[in-house]
């Protein structure tokens, strides 16, 4: 690059963390997806919180952590907006029956969701529960309509789950959902 000349801006990733068992996850995959180079903003549902501390993606996003709809930190620009509109990607990983639920039906009663309503960026869900929840009619009724909608899915895995079941419903492996981020990045 020639002196002078401007860094390609950043892709700019929204991640929403849910109430999954697999929350943690989360945050290796912020690791990587900044060893991407990419500028990853984190929003957590409060199901998430249960698990993991907005402190942890704090310090590895190097970003504030978006946590609460009426929780505004700077300006007066609605923070979902800002999220809505900064996003070149948003990304959901690990995202529960209830947030698959929500999407499907265009429910925004929290950061998330109205981030996730708003946006008019791709939306690329990682859906982490129970084989009971993931094969239940409804959540395979809200996926397909999320699909036809043009929503991407990163395939559950199956096998072992925190349950101690075996089943399919497990949290894709992290190098997946990256891959696929990065193809739809690509893509744009
Ligand atoms: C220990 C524990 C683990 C859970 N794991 C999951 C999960 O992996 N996937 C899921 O869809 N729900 C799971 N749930 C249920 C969600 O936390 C619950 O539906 C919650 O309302 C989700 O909130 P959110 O979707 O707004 O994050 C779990 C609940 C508990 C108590």
């Amino acid at each position: 690059m020639s002196p002078g000349s401007k860094q390609p801006r950043k892709p700019c990733i929204v991640l929403g963390v849910t109430g999954s068992i697999a929350a943690y996850k989360a945050a290796e995959l912020v690791r990587l997806m900044m060893r991407k180079g990419w500028d990853v903003s984190v929003v957590m549902t409060s199901g998430a919180m249960e698990f993991v501390t907005p402190l942890t993606f704090q310090t590895l996003s190097r970003n504030t952590v978006g946590t609460g709809l009426f929780d505004e930190k700077e300006g007066w620009h609605p923070e979902h907006i800002s999220y809505a509109d900064r996003a070149d990607l948003l990304v959901i990983a690990p995202c529960t029956a209830n947030v698959i639920a929500k999407l499907a039906q265009g429910l925004a009663d929290d950061l998330l969701t109205c981030t996730a309503l708003a946006t008019r960026a791709p939306v690329l869900v990682a859906p982490a529960m129970n084989d009971g929840m993931w094969c239940h009619p409804a959540t395979r009724a809200n996926v397909e309509l999320l699909q036809s909608r043009g929503v991407s899915f990163v395939d559950v895995g199956v096998g072992e789950l925190a349950c101690e079941r075996e089943g399919a419903g497990r949290l894709a492996e992290l190098d997946v959902i990256l891959m696929k981020a990065e193809a739809i990045l690509k893509s744009k």
